[in-house]
C-alpha cells in the first residue's frame, strides 16, 4: 500500500453564503466545517493534508494552526478547482503515493466511503477512481457520463451539459483518488475552454482515460454524502442530517 495523502480545496470565497467569512470556516454543529473533512481523512490513515487556501487565506491558516499534519498552499486567484490542485504540484511531485482530493465544503464525507475507495483503488491498479452517488435532484452538480455499456466516460459540469446529460442523476461529489504522478500529468493538460472559463478538476478523469489509464467511477457514496454546502439553507440541511445520523454538537 502506498502512502496516503490528501488535497483539500478551501480557497473559494463561497459567494453564495453572502458573508465575508470563508465558507470552509462556517460552523457546523459548532466546529468549522472543514474540520469534519480533516477528521475523516485521518480516520483512513492519511498522513499529510495539503490545504489549498486563497480567499482570506490567513483566516483559514489561523483557524487550522493547531493541525500539525496540515500544510497550506496558496491559490491567489480562484480560477477553478483544477487550478487549485495545480497549485499543489510541487507537493504532489515530492510524494510517492495516492492522493485523495476532497472539497472543504463537504463535511459529511464518510471515512467508510473513503476506505472503500482507497481499497478499490489500491487493488485495482487505477490512475483515478471517483466516488459517486445517485440523487433524485442532481441540479447544480457535475454529472457522471457513461457509455451504453455503463463504462465511465467522464464528468460534465451542469453548465456545459446537454439536455440529455442534465437528465443523468449519478453525480460527482468531489471525492477522488489519484495516483499522484498521474494527477500531475492530467493537471498539465487542463484547459479552461468551457462555459465557466475555469480549469476544472472534473476534466482530469477523462484526460487520463484518453491517455489509456485505468479510470473508473464507483457509486460507493452514502445518501448523507449527497450534501455539500453552498448556501445557508444547505448548511442548515447538513446540520439536520448530521444530527439525525448521530454527530454530536460541540
Ligand atoms: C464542484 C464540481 C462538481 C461537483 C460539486 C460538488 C468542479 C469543476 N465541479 O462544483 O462537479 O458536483 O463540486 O462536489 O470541480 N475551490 C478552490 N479554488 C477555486 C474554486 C473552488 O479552492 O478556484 C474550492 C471551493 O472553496 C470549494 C470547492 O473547491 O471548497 C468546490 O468549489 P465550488 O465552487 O463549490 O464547486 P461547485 O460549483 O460546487
Ligand atoms: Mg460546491
Amino acid at each position: 500500500m502506498g502512502k496516503r495523502i490528501a488535497v483539500v480545496l478551501a480557497a473559494g470565497k463561497g459567494t453564495r453564503m453572502q458573508s465575508e467569512m470563508p465558507k470552509v470556516l462556517f460552523p457546523v454543529l459548532g466546529r468549522p466545517m472543514i474540520e469534519f473533512v480533516l477528521d475523516a481523512l485521518r480516520e483512513v490513515g492519511v498522513e499529510k493534508i495539503v490545504c489549498v487556501v486563497g480567499y482570506r487565506a490567513d483566516d483559514v491558516r489561523q483557524a487550522l494552526a493547531g493541525h500539525s499534519d496540515v500544510v497550506f498552499v496558496e491559490q491567489t486567484e480562484q480560477l477553478g478547482t483544477g487550478h487549485a490542485v495545480q497549485m499543489c504540484v510541487d507537493e504532489l511531485k515530492s510524494v510517492d503515493g495516492n492522493v485523495v482530493v476532497l472539497a472543504g465544503d463537504s463535511p459529511l464525507v464518510q471515512p467508510s466511503s473513503l476506505k472503500e475507495l482507497f481499497e478499490a483503488f489500491e487493488s485495482g491498479g487505477h490512475a483515478c477512481l471517483l466516488g459517486t452517488l445517485k440523487r433524485e435532484n442532481p441540479t447544480g452538480l457535475g454529472r457522471i457520463v457513461r457509455d451504453a455499456d455503463g463504462i465511465f466516460e467522464g464528468i460534465v459540469e451542469e453548465k456545459d451539459a446537454t439536455p440529455e446529460q442534465r437528465a443523468i442523476n449519478e453525480v460527482n461529489m468531489s471525492t477522488y483518488v489519484f495516483a499522484a504522478p498521474r494527477l500531475v500529468e492530467a493537471l498539465g493538460r487542463l484547459s479552461n475552454e468551457n462555459a465557466q472559463g475555469e480549469y476544472y478538476l472534473t476534466d482530469c478523469p477523462k484526460i487520463l482515460k484518453g491517455l489509456g489509464d485505468k479510470v473508473d467511477a464507483l457509486p460507493v457514496l452514502k445518501a448523507c454524502e449527497a450534501y455539500s454546502i453552498n448556501s445557508r439553507e444547505q448548511l442548515a440541511e447538513v446540520e439536520r442530517v448530521m444530527s439525525e445520523i448521530g454527530y454530536n454538537a460541540s
